[in-house]
């Protein structure tokens, strides 16, 4: 890996203050004044930022099936934070990666590295998520064709950005979309006259959600599904 992106990953500093502590000699590997941000670091050496060692804790990465009535932040409030489904030693410092509606059921991930789950939600990124939706009405003829040019969500300046729609049934439907505007899903449908009664989320770019997990249950995620994140 890159020697900015390694601090960055480490610290959750922005790539521009990355250099800067290069330029400013205040990065050593392995003892030795380094400051090329494109010096390549691999596992055996030691990075230290002003004295402090970098990298000892590795960054950790989650899958979680989440359950309908939990929510998607760390702190409890009325419902339980699906991070207290997840019985490790800390979850401090982890944060979800695209969050779900409090009945929205599926894959969450989970991670302490700001950078990575930047980009799944970074706008910018344009990152794909996949939806499984039920709906209380059946789907108008053209729905396909509508969410491909974009429909006008309430309260929103321009359309959505094409979208792929996959009829399963008239009323069960998979809805792919590579934005995450505040309950878009349900406003998308709602543009159609239509009503979301069920959703869950399967996929994140190219992390599928694991079908061994039941409801509720949790894995880490494997080196493909974290380095399938960035893009190549
Ligand atoms: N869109 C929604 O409407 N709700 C979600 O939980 C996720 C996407």
């Amino acid at each position: 890996m890159r020697l900015d992106k390694f601090i960055c990953h480490h610290t959750g500093i922005s790539r521009a203050d990355a250099k800067r502590v290069l330029k400013q000699e205040m990065v050593t590997v392995d003892e030795a004044v380094i400051k090329d941000p494109g010096f390549k670091v691999t596992d055996d050496m030691d990075v230290e930022l002003e004295g402090r060692p970098l990298g000892a804790v590795k960054p950790r990465y989650f899958m979680l099936n989440k359950v309908a009535n939990t929510l998607c932040s760390t702190i409890d409030e009325e419902y339980p934070s699906v991070l207290s489904y997840m019985d490790l030693p800390n979850t401090k410092g982890l944060h979800i990666a695209g969050r779900l509606d409090v009945d929205t059921t599926g894959l969450v991930l989970i991670t302490d590295d700001g950078q990575w789950s930047h980009q799944i939600t970074s706008p910018k990124k344009a990152c794909m998520k996949r939806y499984r939706a039920w709906l209380a009405e059946p789907l108008v003829a053209d729905a396909e064709k509508q969410f491909a040019e974009g429909v006008q969500l309430h309260n929103e300046l321009e359309l959505t950005k094409p979208a792929i729609l996959e009829r399963i049934s008239d009323t069960e439907v998979l809805l792919s979309i590579s934005e995450g505007k505040y309950h878009q899903v349900k406003r998308m449908f709602a543009a159609m006259d239509n009503k979301v009664m069920q959703l869950h989320r399967e996929q994140i770019g190219e992390i599928a959600l694991d079908p061994d997990l039941e409801e509720g249950e949790w894995r880490e995620l494997t080196d493909a599904e974290i380095n399938s994140v960035w893009q190549k």
